[in-house]
């Protein structure tokens, strides 16, 4: 029964992947390797039990919170999904493990695999997850209309959050003595970050994969970071590769001229015409994004691998050829006939208020971005190997033409959440920063040992939170030594949690 359950799961997950920007493409595809992923090495600890006892499988639920935790005159609500497994708990004093969600569904796996899923096992822990408001299934049937959006931020997030431990404690009837600690990825691992700094008194500790914690407007860094990635020989770049990057976007923004594009619309598999000059800002940022791609989730999948896409960049008799070559390999991964490079088409998308019930949350992403973080991956500095006509302003203008927002509002929201959390300097306690050398990510998070327990851990050689994953056999060294240190972290905060009481 359970097998079956989840294999229909599985089918889901891997069920069609529709057409639009290529990061996007990109985003949907880890997402869904991440849960076969996770599927394949939840297996293989049910094929080899080791707790005691039966397993039980984890429990589905939903929770009526409040739309607007800060205006109680306004009562409206909406349900929001969580999960809970209680395999490997040691009632009733054991510790509880939450699992943070954010800018996708989650599933059952989010209590079921994974690095902090591992460690409750060690510690006999309670594993719980909650999905983050307006994504998957925690969402109202008009929850994207323009009007209904407006309650998705990450302070109602982390209200959410604080309420769902009320849930959770009156549930169970838990006490002080259940020490709690926080996990999450990317933006989530910012909300854990910002869980421990802000409700101190909910949660213990505290673990920050990948987490950006600064926001910033222009995130020109990104690319820096992608450059140095491409050139890095510890994941198969080199100078070489990315020197010919560089050569052929220079290649392909020379040949940009309206009226002349029909010769990059056939080599690139164009699904429609370029038409100036927004669909050329749209070709050259999908062309970029499989560079991005690669090395923001290098390793994670065949399609995200940096020493074959450098290799193919090097090896082709062009700089030319060799984005062409790439370009078809991208293709082929993820399942494409042809690249859609309409500006209007992908507009149509992000306006598209009708809701998926799994993946990623694009256009709640894209709104949390205008109204939070910024984190615009631009291309104008000129150390980025890209085009300069992916600009700031073009992001920008998207933050106005979707959600009526104006540039200087994003400008001043991006300034107000770093004063609201603090930035990279955020002044907390018992929170581990993990991020990975080459996951552009890193380049917003806490990089340095913030105090005796605001600690941070930089791996060699690693992409975006890629210490989340079950660990594996082949994961080299730096990320080995750098889960030790996560996990001796946790035994001793929670040894301390423990004399406290
Ligand atoms: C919600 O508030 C409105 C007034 O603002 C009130 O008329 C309505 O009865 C309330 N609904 C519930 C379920 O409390
Ligand atoms: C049109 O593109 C071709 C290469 O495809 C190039 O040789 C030619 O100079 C271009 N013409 C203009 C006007 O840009
Ligand atoms: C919005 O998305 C839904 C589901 O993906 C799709 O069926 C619908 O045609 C889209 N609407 C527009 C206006 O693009
Ligand atoms: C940061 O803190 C950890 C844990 O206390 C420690 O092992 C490490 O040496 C510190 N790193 C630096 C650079 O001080
Ligand atoms: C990272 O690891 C590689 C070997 O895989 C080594 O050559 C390099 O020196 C390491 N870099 C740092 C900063 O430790």
């Amino acid at each position: 029964m359970i097998a079956l359950r989840l294999l229909l799961l599985l089918a889901l997950l891997l069920a069609g992947v529709d057409g639009a920007w290529n990061q996007r493409q990109i985003r949907k595809k880890i997402h869904q390797l991440r849960q076969v992923q996770n599927f394949k090495s939840f297996y293989s600890r049910l094929a080899f039990p080791r707790g005691p006892g039966r397993y039980v499988p984890p429990v589905e639920g939903y929770l009526t919170q409040p739309l607007d935790h800060f205006n109680r005159r306004n009562n409206d609500t909406y349900r929001q999904r969580y999960w809970i497994n209680e395999e490997f708990w040691k009632r009733p004093d054991g510790p509880v493990f939450l699992y943070i969600g954010g800018e996708s569904s989650e599933s059952e796996f989010s209590v079921l695999s994974g690095e902090h899923v591992e460690l409750a096992q060690t510690h006999h822990a309670l594993l719980v997850s909650l999905e983050h408001r307006y994504y998957g299934t925690s969402i109202n049937p008009d929850g994207l209309t323009l009007d209904a959006i407006k309650f998705l931020s990450s302070q109602q997030a982390l209200a959410d959050l604080a309420s769902f431990h009320l849930f959770i404690s009156q549930k169970y009837n838990l006490t002080p003595k259940n020490a709690w600690i926080c996990f999450g990825g990317s933006y989530p691992g910012s909300l854990s970050a910002w869980f421990r700094l802000k409700f101190p008194h909910l949660v213990y500790a505290a673990v920050a994969s990948s987490a950006p914690v600064r926001a910033e407007l222009d995130f020109t860094d990104y690319n820096k970071v992608v450059a140095q990635s491409l050139s890095d020989p510890v994941i198969g770049g080199s100078a070489k590769c990315l020197d010919r990057v560089r050569e052929s976007f220079q290649e392909v923004n020379s040949m940009l001229h309206p009226g002349n594009t029909s010769k990059l619309e056939k080599d690139f598999s164009s699904c429609s015409p370029l038409h100036a000059p927004e669909d050329y800002a749209e070709f050259v940022s999908n062309l970029a994004d499989i560079f991005m791609g690669a090395v923001q989730y290098n390793m994670e999948s065949p399609g995200s691998d940096v020493r074959k896409i450098c290799e193919n960049m090097v090896a082709a008799e062009s700089a030319y050829e060799g984005l062409r070559t790439v370009n078809k390999m991208y293709m082929e991964f993820i399942g494409l006939k042809c690249v859609e490079n309409s500006y209007e088409k992908s507009l149509a998308d992000i306006k598209n208020t009708s809701i998926s019930l799994v993946g990623v949350g694009e256009r709640q992403w894209y709104y949390q971005t205008c109204t939070e973080f910024g984190y615009y991956q631009t291309c104008e500095d000129s150390s980025c190997p890209f085009s300069p006509l992916m600009t700031l302003k073009s992001q920008l203008d998207l933050c106005t033409e979707i959600f009526q927002i104006p540039p200087d509002s994003v400008r001043q929201s991006v300034k107000f959440t770093n004063e609201f959390y603090g930035a990279d300097h955020p002044k907390s306690s018992r929170i581990i920063f993990v991020n990975g050398d080459i996951d552009p990510w890193h380049a917003l998070s806490v990089l340095k040992n913030q105090s005796r327990s605001e600690i941070a851990i930089f791996i060699n050689g690693t992409a975006h939170c890629a210490n989340m994953n079950p660990s594996r056999t082949s994961d080299p060294p730096s990320l080995q030594k750098a889960r030790e240190e996560i996990a001796d972290k946790i035994r001793e905060w929670l040894q301390s949690a423990s004399m406290m009481e």
